[in-house]
C-alpha cells in the first residue's frame, strides 16, 4: 500500500502549496488603510450594486446617522462587500431582498460573542443581510475553507468568503455569518475606527532633513502599487518620479538632470527583472541606490542588494527608504 498511500500524499502536499499560493495572491494587494465616512461610501455603492442584483431583488442601505469614521483600505472593503452581494444573489434566484446596515458596534471583552480574535474595543458594524435559501449548519460550518462551494463548477470559486476572511483579519476587523435553511443570510463586518488606528499606520514618519529633498524613482508595473508607492514617498517629503518599465527606467536614470538618489524596483516586471535593470545600471556607471521590492516569496535579487517583500507597510517603506538614504549604500558590483 505504501506507493499508493505516497501518491496521495504526494497530492495532497500538492494542493496545500496551491491554496497557500491562492490565498497569498488574494492577500498580495497592499493594504491602504484610510479614515472614511462609510455612510457616504455605501451610498456610493449603492449604484454597482443595484446593477449586481438586477431588478428583482429589492435594495435597502441603512446606515445610523453619526457614525464614527472607520479605518480600512476602500477597495478592498468595496471587493469583500461584492462579494458579499455575489453570494446573496445566488442565493436569491427569483428575488428577495438584501439589507446593508451600517451602526456603531461595542466589543466586550467577555469572549462571548460571534467575533473570536477581535480585540474588545468600539467598531462600525456593517451587515449584509439576505433573504435567500440559507444554509444548514454543515454547509454553515465550511463557508470559510477555501475553494468551499455549493455552486456547479463554472459558477463558483468557493474564495469569495476566504477572501473577506484574509482582508477582515489583516484590516485588524473580524467577520462573522449567521444563516438557517430557508431563513436568509446575515454577514457581518466587524470594523475598526479611524480613532482606534494605531499612530505609527496613521501618520507615516515625515522625513527629515537632508533625506527630504532626495530625488527618488519607483520602476512598477502594476499602476495601484505604483500609485501608492508614489502617493506615501511624496508625503513623507521626497521628489518622485514614476515609470512603469524597467527600459523608461533606464533612460530616466541616464538622462535625468537633476540626479536621482535612490531607484526602487519591483522585481518581476514585463521586458527585464528589476535586479537585471539595477546591474545594468551599475555597469553603465550609474551609481544610484537600489531597493528592490518583490512579492514572491523565493525571489533573491542577484547582487546581494536590498530587498524589501511585498506586501508591506507604507511606515515600513520610507524606513527602509530613509535608512538606504542614509547609508548611501551602492550596489557591490
Ligand atoms: N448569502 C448566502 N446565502 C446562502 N449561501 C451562501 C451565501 N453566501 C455564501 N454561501 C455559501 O457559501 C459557499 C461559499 O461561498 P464563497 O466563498 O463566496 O464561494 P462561491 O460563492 O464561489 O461558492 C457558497 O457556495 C454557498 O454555498
Ligand atoms: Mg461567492
Amino acid at each position: 500500500m505504501h506507493e499508493p498511500l505516497s501518491q496521495i500524499l504526494q497530492a495532497a502536499r500538492r494542493s496545500q502549496s496551491t491554496t497557500s499560493h491562492l490565498l497569498s495572491f488574494s492577500r498580495k494587494q497592499i493594504l491602504a488603510a484610510e479614515a472614511f465616512d462609510l455612510a457616504e461610501f455605501l451610498r456610493e455603492a449603492q449604484s454597482p450594486i443595484s446593477r449586481m442584483i438586477g431588478e428583482d431583488i429589492k435594495l435597502i442601505v441603512a446606515a445610523a446617522p453619526g457614525l464614527p469614521a472607520v479605518w480600512v483600505d476602500k477597495s478592498g472593503l468595496h471587493q469583500a462587500i461584492m462579494n458579499l452581494v455575489v453570494n446573496a444573489r445566488d442565493a436569491m434566484p427569483s428575488g428577495g431582498s438584501l439589507t446593508l446596515s451600517a451602526a456603531s458596534y461595542r466589543l466586550d471583552g467577555s469572549g462571548r460573542n460571534e467575533f473570536a480574535g477581535a480585540a474588545p474595543g468600539d467598531y462600525v458594524l456593517l451587515e449584509v443581510a439576505d433573504s435567500g435559501t440559507g444554509m444548514d449548519a454543515a454547509t454553515l460550518e465550511r463557508v470559510f475553507d477555501p475553494f468551499f462551494t455549493t455552486k456547479e463548477p463554472g459558477k463558483g470559486t468557493g474564495l469569495g468568503l476566504p477572501m473577506v476572511m484574509g482582508f477582515m483579519r489583516q484590516s485588524h476587523g473580524a467577520v462573522a455569518i449567521r444563516s438557517h435553511s430557508g431563513e436568509g443570510t446575515t454577514v457581518s463586518l466587524l470594523l475598526p475606527l479611524a480613532a482606534s488606528a494605531p499612530p505609527a499606520t496613521r501618520q507615516p514618519a515625515a522625513a527629515s532633513g537632508k533625506a527630504a529633498a532626495a530625488t527618488i524613482l519607483v520602476v512598477e508595473d502594476d499602476a495601484a502599487v505604483r500609485n501608492l508607492m508614489v502617493a506615501a514617498l511624496q508625503k513623507a517629503g521626497y521628489r518622485v518620479l514614476a515609470v512603469s518599465d524597467p527600459a523608461n527606467a533606464l533612460d530616466m536614470v541616464r538622462s535625468y538632470a537633476g540626479g536621482i538618489d535612490l531607484v526602487i524596483s519591483d522585481i518581476i516586471m514585463p521586458g527585464m527583472r528589476g535586479d537585471e535593470m539595477a546591474q545594468q545600471l551599475a555597469a553603465a556607471g550609474c551609481d544610484v541606490a537600489t531597493l528592490l521590492v518583490s512579492g514572491y516569496a523565493d525571489d533573491k535579487p542577484s547582487g546581494g542588494r536590498p530587498l524589501l517583500r511585498k506586501p508591506f507597510e507604507v511606515t515600513e517603506l520610507l524606513d527602509r527608504v530613509e535608512q538606504l538614504l542614509k547609508e548611501g549604500t551602492r550596489p557591490k558590483n
